[in-house]
């Protein structure tokens, strides 16, 4: 059955829609974008991933076409229109499509942002099978450029960190910067040693994930203690246990680093009890 997605103000059907060869997003990665998820129907952090698009937009310069009722309003009609009970809804914001290819940003008053949203379904989201076993990370240099906390749809590196992973007989890859990780392809990196959560602080070298922020709030709330520092390559190696977080994998437990497996190698009790935490609390919260 063909989706309905939505571009620049209209619901059509995947494969009537279109987006101009001009356009900055597909010539120069001039965008930024954002994955919410859906479960039961529901959004899940609508509004944090409204604010961290707002920031993005704010920090490349580029217009913010739509206000929050209206952007809530697409994502919810675009859930109903697809029928839409488990997985995410993406939106991609570019700064759109001049005449002419240019390096220099068009003028902001005559060229209009292209927006596109559109859904993927996911029914084991939730249930999740890869969360049951856990996930293998191998570690790669990470070398991206130095604005990551700004969403942009410059993807190739983590799309290639991604392939390294699986070519390597593992199921992603974190990056690794002056010895310490930053965080993975896409996700924020954790470690548990001794029973303290430790992960990357906040800064221009990650994405400050929505799901991170929910994840550490939860685990205060439950008396974990979190501490937000980096940490070497070999203390994650050495850790209790690990975990990452993003929109649509929640909390994946990571039971091997290189090769190298961590406890006995099963997913440890405090990535899997704050699995279920962000996961119960998150259904709670959903709008
Ligand atoms: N990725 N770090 C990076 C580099 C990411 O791309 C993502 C999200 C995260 C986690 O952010 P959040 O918790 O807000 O999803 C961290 C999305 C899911 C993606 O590209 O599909």
């Amino acid at each position: 059955m063909s989706r309905i997605v939505y571009v620049n103000g209209e619901y059509q059907p995947e494969d009537q829609a279109q987006v101009s060869i001009f356009d900055r997003g597909f010539l120069m990665a001039d965008g930024v974008y954002e994955v919410t998820t859906v479960i039961d129907g529901k959004l899940i952090d609508f509004d944090g991933h409204f604010a961290r698009l707002e920031r993005s937009l704010g920090e490349l310069g580029i217009r913010n076409p739509m206000a929050r009722d209206t952007w809530l309003e697409v994502h919810r009609e675009l859930q109903a229109r697809n029928g839409l009970e488990h997985g995410l809804i993406y939106l991609q914001v570019t700064r759109g499509a001049p005449g002419d290819r240019d390096f220099v940003f068009p003028d902001p008053e005559t060229t209009e942002p292209t927006v596109v949203l559109f859904t993927q379904s996911n029914p084991a989201l939730v249930d999740s099978p890869k969360a049951r076993k856990g996930i293998k990370v191998i570690t790669i240099d990470d070398l991206r450029w130095g604005r990551r906390d700004i969403k942009t749809v410059q993807l190739l590196y983590p799309s290639m960190g991604k392939m390294m992973a699986l070519k390597a007989g593992a199921d992603d890859a974190w990056m690794v910067q002056d010895g310490c990780v930053t965080e993975g392809t896409s996700n924020n990196a954790y470690i548990i040693k001794n029973g303290r959560i430790i992960t990357r602080a906040l800064s221009n070298d990650i994405l400050h994930g929505i799901t991170r922020a929910a994840v550490l709030r939860f685990a205060r709330e439950a008396q974990m203690p979190v501490e937000e520092r980096s940490f070497t390559l070999e203390e994650a190696r050495s850790a209790d246990e690990a975990f990452m977080t993003s929109a649509s994998a929640f909390v994946m437990p990571v039971v091997a680093i290189d090769g190298v497996a961590l406890g006995d190698g099963t997913p440890g009790p405090l990535a899997t009890r704050l699995r279920e935490i962000y996961i119960e609390e998150s259904r709670k919260a959903a709008i």
